[in-house]
């Protein structure tokens, strides 16, 4: 492995008397989008800051490129950041504001402007150059802080929450932007972010946040597929959460019994800090589970099937979310499915008898059920 460009290594933080970061441990390597994901209040913007140098750590390192930074102002850190509220200078224009830090670092006028012109270019705002920043959309100011972030050269660049001022479709155009501005320059990126989806778009790993701990750091797909607790199962995509015994525990398998109710055998996961006897927590996707309408059908071998009772069906136009009942208990579980299913629905859809097709390897065993 090369030396990482970043490395954080067990960064602790409190303001007054509340521990914000509690012993963050991070690497990111040249050239990757890393992104930071949690709700509100969990420590995103903290962790930006003491990789900038905005903020000072009680305790733990930063190092950049294998030299340590942690007592190093900002502008001695080669690393930019770009501030949700994008810092722009109303008083400048647009290539002014660009302009702004190469002319800061004493740049002859001539080498700033062609900089400023490629840094314009790649945010596709040439000709925009003497515009004044109040006569700019959003989307545009948007991309002026990117180039005046871009127009330094800077290996890593720190993005808080970067779109979060713009509506959903701009969103979405600038977020494929970014990543191929990102993938041509080859800049490692530390994007944060507390929408999912976007972090599933852009990022080759996702560090999942949650009260100042990492809860699971991985590829986008590998956060998906095989979330560790039900806090990552739940803040990425959707999840149905079940409490289940492990009633019997093998080298290769574990016997589960869901909800006090069914039993299922699944492949044993790579790691378990659950023993037998104990009860989890098991997630299971909505789009992983299919609703069968006649049990004629419900016939595959490998698959397990549920009676459930039907309670209601949700019309989201690319897919229907359907509620289910399956246990005793009454506990829902939540199935999406793209196919059109109006047909089938009698009506009153609520009370409907279904069956569930599950794939037992679908099912994911999180943490130790606290009840
Ligand atoms: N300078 C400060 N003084 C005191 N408390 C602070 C300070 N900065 C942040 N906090 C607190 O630290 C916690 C983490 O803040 P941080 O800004 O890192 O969260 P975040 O994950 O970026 O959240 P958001 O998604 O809302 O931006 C919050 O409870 C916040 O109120
Ligand atoms: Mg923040």
């Amino acid at each position: 492995m090369p030396e990482p460009l970043l490395r954080l290594e067990s960064i602790s933080k409190s303001f007054g008397s509340t521990p914000i970061l509690k012993g963050i441990s991070l690497e990111v390597q040249a050239g990757e989008f890393l992104t930071l994901l949690g709700p509100s209040g969990c420590g995103k913007t903290t962790t930006l800051r003491v990789i900038g140098g905005f903020e000072h750590p009680d305790d733990g390192r930063v190092f950049l490129a294998g030299a340590e930074v942690t007592d190093l102002p900002p502008y001695r850190r080669d690393v930019h950041t770009v501030f949700q509220n994008y810092a722009l200078f109303p008083h400048l224009n647009v290539a002014e504001n660009v302009a702004f830090g190469l002319v800061l670092r004493g740049m002859p006028k001539g080498a700033a402007d062609v900089r400023v012109r490629e840094a314009l270019a790649l945010v596709k705002l040439s000709g925009f150059e003497s515009r004044r920043i109040s006569q700019i959309s959003g989307g545009q100011q948007q991309r002026v802080a990117l180039a005046r972030a871009l127009v330094g050269r800077p290996s890593l660049l720190l993005l808080d929450e970067p779109l979060g001022a713009l509506d959903l479709k701009l969103r979405k155009a600038m977020q494929l932007e970014l990543k191929a501005i990102q993938r041509k320059l080859g800049l490692a990126f530390i994007y944060v972010t507390h929408d999912q989806e976007e972090a599933l778009t852009m990022s080759d790993r996702i560090a999942v946040f949650n009260h100042g701990v990492i809860e699971q750091l991985g590829a986008p797909k590998d956060i998906y597929e095989h979330p560790r607790s039900s806090f990552v199962a739940d803040f990425i995509g959707a999840a149905n959460i079940l409490d289940a015994k492990l009633t019997r525990l093998t080298d290769t398998e574990a016997v589960l019994l869901l909800e006090n109710e069914v039993e299922l055998r699944v492949p044993r996961p790579k790691t378990l800090d659950a023993a037998e006897g104990e009860t989890v927590r098991v997630a299971l996707r909505p789009e992983r589970i299919e609703v069968l309408f006649s049990q004629a059908s419900a016939s595959a071998s490998g698959l397990t099937h549920l009676p459930a009772l039907l309670r209601e069906a949700v019309y989201l136009g690319s897919a229907t979310q359907i509620f289910l009942e399956p246990f005793k208990t009454g506990k829902t579980l939540v199935a999406t499915t793209m196919d059109p299913v109006e047909k089938q629905l009698n009506g009153n859809a609520s009370g409907q008898r279904v069956w569930l097709e599950i794939r037992p390897s679908d099912i994911r065993i999180l943490e130790r059920s606290a009840a």
